[in-house]
């Protein structure tokens, strides 16, 4: 039967996106990063997988039987799409076999065939209807009908290539024999994926699969490699929503010719002005471009782009669209160059652009509505509050009818008025009152996130989160005390103090809470104490100085803190000691003068190890 909507699902494991490498010094440079982490000189053995242009899907098996799937979403919570997943023939309703875990969760991608692909468009043209823009977004359309019996019809398919859970049995030591035993439980993996022997073997894995990429019967942007030995993965983890021991290697980006029309300053959420190329539309990379970012005025200087030139356009897969070069033998007369404006073309504010900067700014601030849109954009985004419903135009639409104008007037938003915009009626007016009402169960990670303060990314906002606990005492901190926070260097740690500070944003805070807004909160850790905690350097505080050669200073952090100490930017009379590198200055002074102890790279290796 037809759902109303999806609900939501946390993922027992954290779904990992890939990082990118596109050259092979980039992929001698992950190869070596990881027999550094692994301290090891062996070559490594890698499986070689086809990079699946499709969507990321979990599927979760019980007692051998389907019983739940699921989107990537954030990676944290995705989306329930078990009746849609259900209707695709060859992903398993039932293992085979009886030798499967009590629960097991496989991951991989559901793409949509080539074939099928152009048998749907051919259709879809008979039918004088809008035909599909390529395979991925037509798979992914596919999962998001919410009524099965439309996605039945689509052709859809799904390779695995990851284990979720396994709970109750041994599974074996490499990546490529997991891949095997789930192929004997009759789950579908790809049967170009190999076992390669270092970044030699990647390479000519690489170069074989491009030359069959045309004949392969579905999409494919790059390959994936991977650690084999399971152990190996383990010991180098992961950062941030990527793990260490797998890289995609992508296919060199598609390029097209085509006219520049005009260039126009677009204003982003920090009052940051991008100049903009609006392009006469061009098939490229998969997709229609009309529009490519110029980045900055530099760019624009260096690359000399005008209106009326014909440039190189490229597409690379999720990357934005960049204008590559201009062809000057193309150049009609009369050109000219495009200039910074004086004024913000939304709000008439003054632009600056600091010097040595190359990001030029609208001083508007909360005055210019072009940068309240994006906050509010960026409110209500997925790793954000997730307002379902609440896209960019409807942003708009709210800011220009002057419905709203800080993200707290979202919550006193009426039906009645929604309902009244442009492709609104009064259904989706209540669907999204109503997204609105679930947003505000929310957990203070994502809040912090969504209050859109600049340079604090999700990870960042979740350091904050743990390390603070409760949103008042992130309020207060000094910026001494937030440089204790993984991730928090001294300019983020001013960007949310000043942050703070402002009475403004108080009020809007308050403002959110005050209409309902909640989520969990609890004591934060105490790192002083080492009676409460285990943790072996808890109660110690370290100042790190000059460069290490064994890792970088943000790694040494890290595994400080891992262990529970503190990492702080200043040396004072509390500080334990100061680890000082190749070239420290004037914290290492300082510590000298205070008595503070001093410690090098070889103590610290000691202070860190078999901890
Ligand atoms: S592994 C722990 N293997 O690429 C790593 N991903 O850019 C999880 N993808 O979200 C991903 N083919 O949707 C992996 N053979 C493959 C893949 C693959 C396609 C997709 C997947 C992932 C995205 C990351």
């Amino acid at each position: 039967k037809p759902l109303d909507g999806f609900s939501e699902v946390q993922h027992e494991v954290v779904m990992l996106s890939l990082n990118n490498v596109f050259t092979e010094e980039e992929l001698a440079a992950f190869d070596k990063r990881l027999h550094d982490l692994s301290d090891s000189s062996n070559t490594f053995d890698y499986i070689a997988e086809p990079k699946l242009d499709g969507l990321a899907v979990s599927l979760l098996y019980e007692n051998g039987e389907l019983v739940s799937a699921a989107t990537r979403g954030d990676g944290r919570s995705g989306e329930d799409i078990t009746q849609n997943i259900r209707t695709i023939d060859s992903i398993p309703l039932r293992l085979r076999g009886d030798d499967w875990p009590q629960r097991l969760e496989v991951r991989g991608e559901v793409y949509m065939p080539k074939a099928g692909f152009d048998e749907m468009n051919r259709k879809q043209r008979e039918l004088g209807e809008k035909e599909f823009v390529n395979p991925r977004n037509a798979a992914a359309g596919s999962l998001r009908q919410l009524d099965p019996k439309l996605t039945a019809k689509r052709p859809l398919e799904m390779y695995c290539y990851a284990l979720g859970l396994a709970e109750g049995i041994e599974m074996p030591a490499t990546h490529y024999d997991v891949l095997q035993r789930l192929k004997g439980w009759g789950v579908r993996v790809c049967p170009e994926i190999k076992r390669v022997s270092g970044i030699q073997g990647c390479v000519e894995y690489y170069a074989a699969i491009g030359k069959q990429r045309d004949q392969l019967p579905y999409d494919i942007d790059g390959v994936v490699y991977k650690l084999d030995l399971l152990a190996l993965q383990q010991r180098v983890g992961f950062v941030s929503r990527a793990p260490r021991w797998a890289i995609a290697h992508k296919f060199p980006a598609q390029e097209e010719l085509t006219l520049v029309e005009g260039i126009e300053f677009q204003v982003g959420r920090t009052g940051a002005i991008t100049p903009v190329a609006r392009l006469k539309p061009v098939f490229v990379g998969g997709v229609t471009v009309s529009n490519a970012t110029l980045h900055n005025m530099d760019e624009v200087e260096r690359k000399d782009v005008r209106a009326g030139d014909t440039v190189i356009v490229r597409r690379a897969g999720d990357v934005i669209p960049e204008v590559v070069s201009v062809i000057e033998s193309r150049r009609p007369k009369n050109t000219v160059k495009p200039t910074l404006p004086e004024q913000c073309p939304v709000c008439g504010s003054q632009i600056t652009r600091i010097e040595d900067e190359a990001v030029a700014r609208c001083t508007g601030g909360l005055f210019c509505s072009a940068q309240r849109k994006e906050a509010i954009k960026h409110f209500a985004s997925r790793r954000a509050m997730d307002i379902e419903g609440l896209g960019d135009k409807l942003v708009d639409q709210l800011i220009e009818k002057a419905l709203i104008e800080h993200v707290d007037d979202l919550f006193k938003l009426k039906a009645e008025n929604v309902a009244e915009l442009e492709r609104m009626a009064e259904k989706s007016a209540e669907n999204l009152i109503n997204a609105l009402e679930k947003s505000k169960q929310t957990t203070l990670d994502r809040f912090i996130y969504s209050l859109g303060i600049r340079e604090v990314g999700d990870a960042t906002a979740r350091g904050l989160a743990q390390h603070y606990g409760k949103l008042d005492n992130l309020m207060q901190a000094e910026p001494e005390s937030l440089e204790a926070v993984s991730d928090v260097g001294p300019i983020v740690a001013k960007n949310v103090h000043g942050f703070f500070e402002q009475p403004h944003n108080q009020e809007v805070i308050k403002s959110l809470k005050e209409a309902g807004l909640i989520w969990e909160e609890f004591e934060p850790q105490v790192h002083d104490d080492s009676d409460e905690i285990d943790l072996p350097l808890a109660g110690n505080t370290y100042v790190l100085t000059g460069s290490l050669e064994t890792m970088t200073r943000d790694q040494a952090k890290e595994k400080l803190q891992q262990l529970g100490a503190k990492v702080t930017g200043s040396v004072s009379k509390k500080t334990t000691a100061v680890i000082a590198g190749e070239k420290a200055g004037s914290k290492l002074t300082k510590a000298e003068k205070l008595g503070v102890e001093v410690l090098d790279e070889v103590a610290l290796a000691l202070l860190l190890e078999d901890r």
